[in-house]
């Protein structure tokens, strides 16, 4: 292998940078050359590249976003733009190629194996919702920049005894709001995954903190419930006539320093996928596993669910008061 390329593709996550700083020089110190791609499959398909040397790839590690750029390419969906990007891979003489992003990336980059190139992929992305992988990029900044804004939320939320309905993204998955429920001691939390019985799930909770003497709720919402946060807060003012506020966080959540998770996090896994272009090996995906960084086969890993975690999950009902044994009738 004498030349490698890499690029973010899919939502940016904190963290990304870390994981192209640790490619790049993993590469040179194995004496593989390496090739930034900027803007995904958008940028390879059209050679947008910048050699990265030592230098280039220095100071980045503690700065959010990506700096190759993400983009969401339509082109690459069709064979004639997956043929023009091995055109690119070729044309440069990339051996091997390192994407990193969530399962759409993953996706590309079996295509791209398909056509004969060498590819290993990186899970980066705020949802943490790659199967093969208890973690990806991104998720603890997400959560501790989610965390932050709640907090703030509290403050005004208390002064106004009123009950704030945060919506936390995650278009498919409610890991990252589960896990800030958890973190921010949420009265309720409501994830895509988990029916909830809103009447007594969520209803009574709030109507059992209201009886003893709380006057101001938290409930957090992932953004791939049906109706959303706006759709929650309806129900809670239809149901409690409390003075209800809906916020979205957004994008907010995908940017800022990345946490000392995600860069060193982000470091290993980076080195690994060069170890693995570097013996030959394609078509994987490093993972994080029992704290230990191993790798999947790509189609593998894409085939796999992955499901809420169960335990986290009966932490945060019975924490929040969901999970109260039902009352006797009396
Ligand atoms: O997959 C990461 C993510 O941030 C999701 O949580 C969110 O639903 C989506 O990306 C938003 O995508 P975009 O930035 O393209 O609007």
């Amino acid at each position: 292998v004498r030349r490698i390329g890499v690029f973010t593709s899919g939502g940016d996550a904190p963290g990304m940078n870390a994981a192209i700083r640790s490619v790049a020089r993993t590469a040179l110190h194995m004496g593989i050359e390496c090739i930034g791609i900027r803007r995904g499959y958008h940028g390879l398909i059209n050679c947008d590249v910048l050699p990265l040397d030592f230098e280039s790839v220095s100071g980045i590690s503690r700065q959010g976003g990506t700096m190759l750029y993400s983009a969401r390419s339509k082109e690459f969906m069709v064979p004639e733009g997956r043929e023009k990007a091995v055109g690119t891979c070729k044309l440069l003489g990339i051996d091997g190629l390192v994407g990193i992003g969530g399962d759409g990336t993953f996706r590309g980059l079996l295509e791209l194996s398909k056509l004969g190139v060498s590819v290993v992929g990186i899970p980066g992305t705020i949802d943490n919702d790659i199967a093969c992988s208890s973690y990806t990029i991104g998720f603890d900044t997400a959560c501790n920049t989610a965390l932050d804004s709640i907090d703030k939320l509290r403050d005004t939320m208390q002064s106004h005894e009123r009950c704030s309905v945060v919506e936390v993204m995650g278009r498919h998955a409610g890991h990252l709001a589960l896990y800030v429920g958890v973190a921010c001691g949420a009265t309720a939390v409501v994830v895509p995954e988990q029916d909830i019985d809103y009447e007594h799930d969520l209803m009574e909770p709030i109507r059992r903190a209201r009886l003893s003497g709380r006057t101001h709720f938290m409930v957090i919402v992932a953004e791939g419930v049906e109706g959303g946060a706006y759709g929650v807060a309806e129900k809670i003012r239809e149901a409690t006539a409390l003075d209800t506020r809906v916020t979205i966080l957004g994008h907010v959540q995908r940017g800022g320093r990345p946490s000392s998770r995600d860069r060193v996090t982000a470091t290993y896994m980076g080195y690994e996928a060069v170890k693995l272009l570097a013996a030959g090996e394609s078509n994987r995906v490093i993972c994080l596993q029992d704290d230990q960084y191993v790798d999947f086969d790509i189609a593998d890993a894409l085939s796999m669910k992955k499901s809420l975690d169960q335990q986290t999950y009966s932490v945060m009902r019975a924490l929040t008061g969901m999970e109260q044994v039902r009352l006797k009738d009396q």
